[in-house]
């Protein structure tokens, strides 16, 4: 029977059956995937017991690990009691508990989860939501959105249209209703003698010329709050998100807080929107991880943006769920007897229990286990064993926002096809990264300790120097898929 054939053929019946995602089909042939058998902790480990260490939490959505035995526990007794039903017409006790655990957690400033299944539906929930409150107060003229250049929001044709990477973006153009795309904050911009916060006023300058011009039009602003990660975890300064936040409130213009990437404790607070103030509670010690996962000391309820999408590590890595939050005013805009005046917009997986309970489980272990305390010890350790890939000469912009660590390999050292090669060679190490364009980065799941952190530094600086070696001509960057 076809499922008895041998794990080694895996890959290649992979190759024959299924379609890969943000893949390019080579008429010379593809480079076979990587057939997974099972996963332990931060480690993925294939049918002949080779294991990999999954540095990018498996697309950014892994936070406590493969197999995490407390989501497991909490995911059995679920399909033992229901395994889905309609969240039309119908609810049940884990979409309840989550949308009021979350909305607890912006001290009651955000709420009404609106659930759906992956990142992008998030982001065009979130889009047609802001449309539709601006048509039922009156203001239909406003339908246009402002995204940030480089900004990634997405692969449906909705959330396309808010994202500024050519290399997804562009054959789809004429389908999409493209943006304005205004000045990133990315502090890799800064001029001689400028810091992040002036890269950031800049930037802040750029879209408030936008908004004098065009509020009128302007349905919201979208933002990756912190680290624009599609774009090679291009890191900006956090007053950014406060200057934009009053823009937004000055021009009449809602704010669209993308956390798909960021969220979940992944930049040191469990929103990344908590450290728009300054961006000091993150570094705060006295802020420990238990009052910042309850949501004590919340941000003022204004300081806020008015939609907070979240999606991949909201489930633990489990299973597809993303949701929208807003503000309490958002959602009385279409209370109406006028069907017109309604979101009708839903998925059929919309709310799914499962994936609410391992919610549910995963918002447990950041309380039991003071995750975000801990994750500051963990974001040291990586600082410590990468300091000599950060000190190497050919990598620059080393830079770290929690527990994301990146720096730009130098075109001339970087050869072609970095990305490719260094993910090769990586995996040859019993590492799993996936370098963008000329970014190497790490994104690990919060479970590793200090032994293992200098282990990946390690193994990482031995890639480099292994795929640096060939290098004859430098080329320019280009940004490439797999
Ligand atoms: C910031 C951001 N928004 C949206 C998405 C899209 O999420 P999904 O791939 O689940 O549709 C991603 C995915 O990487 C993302 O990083």
């Amino acid at each position: 029977m076809e499922h008895q054939s041998p794990p080694a053929g895996l890959a290649a019946r992979s190759a024959r059956a299924v379609w890969h995602p943000c893949t390019r089909l080579r008429p010379d042939g593809n480079i076979p995937p990587l057939a997974i058998a099972r996963g332990e902790g931060p480690w993925l480990i294939d049918a002949n017991g080779q294991r990999y260490f999954d540095a990018i939490s498996s697309w950014w959505v892994n936070l406590f690990g493969h197999a995490n035995p407390a989501i497991n526990a909490a995911l059995v007794d679920q399909l033992q009691t229901l395994e889905h039903v309609m969240l039309a017409g119908c609810t049940h006790e884990p979409a309840v508990a989550l949308a009021e655990r979350l909305s607890a957690l912006t001290g009651g400033a955000l709420g009404h989860a609106f659930y759906a299944s992956d990142g992008a539906s998030a982001v065009e929930i979130a889009l047609k939501m802001s449309f539709h409150y601006w048509r039922n107060t009156g203001l239909s003229a406003k339908r246009e959105f402002v995204c940030l250049r480089d900004g990634y929001h997405g692969e449906t044709v909705g959330a396309l249209a808010v994202t500024d990477l050519e290399v997804f973006r562009d054959a789809y153009d004429p389908l999409t209703r493209r943006a304005h795309v205004v000045m990133s904050p990315d502090a890799r911009q800064a001029r001689r003698g400028e810091t992040a916060a002036d890269v950031a006023a800049r930037a802040l300058d750029e879209l408030e010329a936008l908004l004098r011009e065009r509020a009128g039009q302007i349905a919201a602003l979208i933002v990756e709050p912190l680290v624009q990660c599609a774009a090679g975890m291009a890191m900006y300064d956090p007053s950014y998100l406060e200057g934009a936040r009053a823009l937004c409130d000055r021009y009449r213009v809602h704010l669209i807080a993308d956390e798909i990437a960021v969220g979940c404790g992944r930049t040191g607070t469990f929103f990344a929107w908590e450290q728009s103030r300054s961006g000091s509670q993150a570094d705060d010690p006295a802020r420990d991880a238990t009052h910042a996962a309850s949501g004590a000391e919340p941000l003022p309820a204004h300081a806020w943006p008015d939609f907070l999408c979240l999606s991949k590590g909201i489930s633990g890595g489990y299973l597809p769920l993303s949701l929208v939050l807003s503000r309490p005013e958002i959602q009385r805009a279409f209370v109406s007897d006028d069907l017109a005046r309604s979101f009708l917009h839903s998925h059929s997986y919309t709310g799914n229990p499962l994936a609410c309970r391992a919610a549910l489980a995963t918002l447990d272990l950041f309380e039991q286990d003071g995750v975000l305390a801990r994750n500051r010890e963990r974001a040291q350790w990586l600082a410590e064993a990468f300091t000599p890939l950060a000190a190497d000469a050919r990598l620059r912009n080393a830079r770290q926002q929690g527990m994301i660590w990146a720096a730009d390999i130098d075109a001339a050292a970087a050869g072609t096809d970095f990305a490719v090669r260094f993910h090769r060679a990586a995996l040859a190490r019993g590492v799993l990264v996936r370098p963008i364009g000329h970014t190497l980065y790490v994104m690990p799941p919060y479970v590793f300790d200090a032994a293992q952190a200098r282990w990946l530094g390690e193994q990482l600086l031995a890639t480099l120097d292994e795929v640096s070696a060939h290098v004859t001509e430098p080329e320019p960057e280009v940004r490439r898929v797999a």
